[in-house]
């Protein structure tokens, strides 16, 4: 697999705040969601059609600096999302990044007005069917300019956004209102707040019908639950979360926001205005698929990564009763003999993850010829017999190309 550039071996200083860990640092690079076909990729796919016309961005560098991830977005300096039993820390001036809303600042000064940026984010938490310390975000933003220019251009969205919507199947229950607790930026007209918080709502009510309408049998008669509840976060004002009804209960989708006027500072942007959100992927992938488990999309195996087409999304079948396939190969050792190590190594190479056990079954030595006779079983963790047949003739092959044994 390839990784991207960024993913070099390099020595890092530690110090009192290092503590990631050899099983993070193996998920490095990985870029789920760049794998044709995986569940991940399928669902950034679909948000990205909903926001044609905006930069699609994914490679960035989960390393960022505290500073990066925390005061670019005005965490306070006690935020407790900066203590090391929340983060990972390479060292005290270098993290993973743990949303990715730190790039905010990054692509708001690269001049992208419409963007979303797809990564890994990392967070320490327990390990268990709904939490991985290794998940995906998806970060969205739109900015306008202000004056008169933005307030045309943000009444003549919301006429289009607000009129495809009333046509759909979706039921948006918004109890929200300003308070002094959530409130527009002082900075900002009302005015232009209100049209941008108006075109932010009606953004991802979009994008949630695009989402879930297809799942669930969303219909006129059973239209899709939106619900909106006011949130905090230090980087929007007035903040939101997002949540959809799902299988009878409320799920939590996303945070979103009135981008601060500070982060656009910090871009050397100005005379605009905008709203940006963080939607996790995992979350949506495993309502939409029916995936019980956000560790299998980590999953090495055929029988998970074998179940999705590229664009399509399927319910997933859980598969750990498939009972297990043996497959026996016997043959004659070369002159100069063979270890297990390479026949267990020629096999993994064959058959990748599909071969779960390899196990010699039996040695038998020639009275007359003096020649060595092996057998090995190979336990192969398979859709089919014919699946497992085909590989298991590849690895018949490839012993006698590579180590010039005599099939029995
Ligand atoms: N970064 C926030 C989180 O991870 C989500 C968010 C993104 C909120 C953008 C507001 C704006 O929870």
């Amino acid at each position: 697999m390839l990784r991207p550039p960024w993913v070099v071996l390099r020595t890092y200083a530690t110090d009192d705040h290092t503590n990631i860990t050899p099983a993070i640092i193996s998920k490095l690079g990985i870029q789920l969601h760049s794998q044709p076909g995986h569940p991940l990729t399928t669902v950034k796919n679909l948000v990205e059609s909903q926001f044609s016309d905006y930069a699609h961005l994914s490679s960035f560098s989960p390393l960022v600096t505290p500073a990066k991830n925390f005061d670019e977005l005005s965490f306070p300096p006690d935020h407790p999302g900066r203590a090391v039993t929340d983060s990972y820390y390479v060292n005290r001036g270098l993290m993973l990044r743990t949303h990715t809303s730190a790039h905010e600042v990054e692509v708001f000064a690269q001049g992208h007005d419409k963007w979303l940026l797809t990564a890994d984010v990392y967070r320490r938490d327990e390990i268990d069917a709904s939490h991985f310390p290794v998940f995906h975000q998806m970060e969205g933003a739109r900015l306008f300019p202000t004056g008169s220019r933005g307030l045309q251009e943000l009444k003549k969205d919301n006429a289009i956004l607000e009129k495809a919507l009333s046509l759909e199947n979706i039921k948006i229950e918004d109890n929200t209102s300003i308070t002094p607790e959530n409130p527009y930026q002082d900075v900002h007209d009302p005015y232009e707040a209100q049209a941008v918080t108006t075109n932010l709502k009606l953004s991802l009510n979009a994008l949630m019908l695009r989402l879930f309408a297809g799942a669930g049998g969303i219909s006129r008669q059973n239209p899709l639950h939106v619900r909106w509840i006011e949130a905090f976060f230090p980087f929007t004002s007035p903040s939101y979360e997002v949540e959809v009804f799902f299988q009878g209960k409320w799920l939590e989708i996303l945070g979103c926001g009135v981008v601060r006027h500070s982060t656009l500072d910090r871009a050397n942007i100005h005379g605009k205005i905008g709203w940006a959100f963080g939607l996790g992927l995992e979350r949506i992938a495993m309502i939409l698929y029916s995936i019980p488990d956000i560790r299998l999309f980590w999953s090495n195996d055929a029988r998970f990564l074998s179940q999705f087409t590229p664009g399509k999304i399927s319910t997933f079948q859980p598969y750990s009763k498939y009972p297990p396939c043996y497959k026996d190969v016997s043959f004659w050792l070369p002159p100069t003999g063979l270890h297990d190590n390479d026949v267990c190594d020629l096999v993994r190479v064959v058959a990748e993850d599909f071969a779960e056990n390899v196990e010699r079954t039996d040695s038998f030595s020639h009275p007359k010829t003096k020649r060595n006779s092996v057998c090995y079983r190979i336990n192969y963790r398979s859709l089919s017999n014919a699946e497992a047949n085909e590989i298991h003739s590849r690895v018949k092959s490839r012993l006698v190309e590579q180590f010039g044994v005599e099939i029995r």
